[in-house]
Parts: structure tokens; sequence; C-alpha cells
């Protein structure tokens, strides 16, 4: 049978015995990524040992990623960090060098300035908080990562989110509260209004390295925290 062929075969004998949930093997790396990620819908219905076993393959399968550029330059995937059912899930946009560096998530002076936010509002990666990003590895020199690159890393997100069901979201920067809040309007825009993600809430506001090198924010961002307690404390 020839390549053709053989392709459309699979897709009948899918069909015909599970509803069609094979991707084309020629679409996007995205595709490629949502195999190694599968069936987001299945991890509703699990337990929370089952979801421990299938997080920490999904956290396996991001660390041996190849689905983009991005993971021939890494040192190491960084998939997250932090607990299950989470009070939230902090959304960055990347791993830095220090991150690409140990494969944890804001462990450089973001991140240091990142637990100082949480821990104001009684959070922590420790306790009640689960932190990861829009990537999974550093993009060069920490450009923006580009479309290509997060669509094929987006699946990885989604399946975290079904797994390990964070209450509220708190997406950090522009580039990760424009993906997760789905619009293409300034950071003092988004974080003015309401979204949510996989039908998850969604608090937007300034990334920690903005704040560092921008003191004016810290208003702004302690205004976004409380708003975030005040979802955790009432969902
Ligand atoms: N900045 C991010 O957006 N994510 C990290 O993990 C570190 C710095």
């Amino acid at each position: 049978m020839d390549t053709a062929h053989d392709h459309l075969y699979k897709l009948i004998e899918d069909y015909v015995a599970s509803g069609y949930r094979r991707r084309n093997p020629r679409q996007h790396n995205a595709a490629a990524t949502a195999q190694t990620a599968p069936a987001a819908d299945d991890d509703r219905v699990v337990t929370g040992e089952e979801r421990e076993r299938r997080l920490a393959d999904l956290v396996a399968a991001i660390r041996s990623c190849n689905n983009c550029p991005l993971s021939a330059v890494r040192n190491r995937a960084v998939p997250g960090a932090g607990v299950l059912d989470p009070l939230v899930m902090v959304i960055g946009e990347g791993p830095g060098a220090d991150e690409d560096r140990t494969g944890e998530p804001f462990v450089g002076r973001a991140g240091a300035f990142l637990d100082k936010w949480l821990e104001a509002v009684d959070l922590s990666r420790e306790t009640n908080a689960y932190i990861t990003n829009i990537v999974k590895c550093r993009p060069p020199q920490n450009r923006d990562p580009l479309p290509d690159e997060r669509a094929a890393c987006i699946p990885y997100l989604e399946r975290q989110i079904a797994l390990v069901r964070p209450r509220v979201i708190l997406s950090v920067g522009r580039i990760s509260s424009r993906i997760v809040c789905g619009v293409d309007t300034s950071m003092g825009e988004i974080r003015k209004q309401a979204f949510q993600y996989r039908g998850v809430p969604v608090v937007a506001t300034y990334h920690p390295s903005a704040v560092l090198r921008n003191e004016t924010l810290k208003r702004p961002v302690w205004e976004d925290l409380k708003r975030l307690r005040a979802i955790c404390d009432r969902s």
C-alpha cells in the first residue's frame, strides 16, 4: 500500500474504532504534540492518584520533546512545578537562562520576586500553586517565542490545566496574557478585563521582570494580586 492509501486506511480504521481521535500526521507540529499529550477529555474523570501518574508521564514527555526547533538549543526543558489541585496556576512566557540550566520554572531573579508576590497573598509553589510557562524550552537570547513554537507547546499547557485543575490562572506578562486571554491588546488593557481559559478564571498582570525594571507597576500588580486572592477565596 502506498503512503497516501496507508494514511487514508488508518483514518478510516480510527473513525470506526475510536470516533476519529487520531490526528492527521501531516499536520503541524501542534498535532504531533497533541499525540504525545493526548485526550484531555479523559483527564476530567480520573482520580487524584491517576492524575499524578499522568502528570508525571506528561512531564517526562515534555523533558524529551523534540516537536519544535527550540528543543535543539535548550539545555533542559522546563515543564513546571507545584501541587495538584492548586488555588492558582501561574503561566509565564518561557524559561530564561536560570530555568534552562536547572529545569525548574521561575528560579532566577524574576522567580524570587514572583515568590514574594505569591507569599503576599498566602500562596506558594510548595503548598497551593503550580507554576509553568507557555513554551517549555528557552527561546535563544530570551526572544519572544515564535507562533510555531507556541503552537507546538500549547497542547502541553492545556493538558497540564486539565490534570492539575487550578481554581484560578495568573498569567504574567504580555505574551502569556495575550495567549491565555485570546486578545491582542496591551497589558494595561488586558488586566482590566475578566477572562476564562479552558473554563478557568484568569487574572492577567505584568511580568515580574517588567516590574523589576519599572517600579511604578508595583501598584497595579498589587491590585491584581488582591483580585486573584478574592477569586481564590470565593471559588
Ligand atoms: N520568565 C518566565 O516567563 N518564565 C520563567 O520560567 C522564568 C522567567
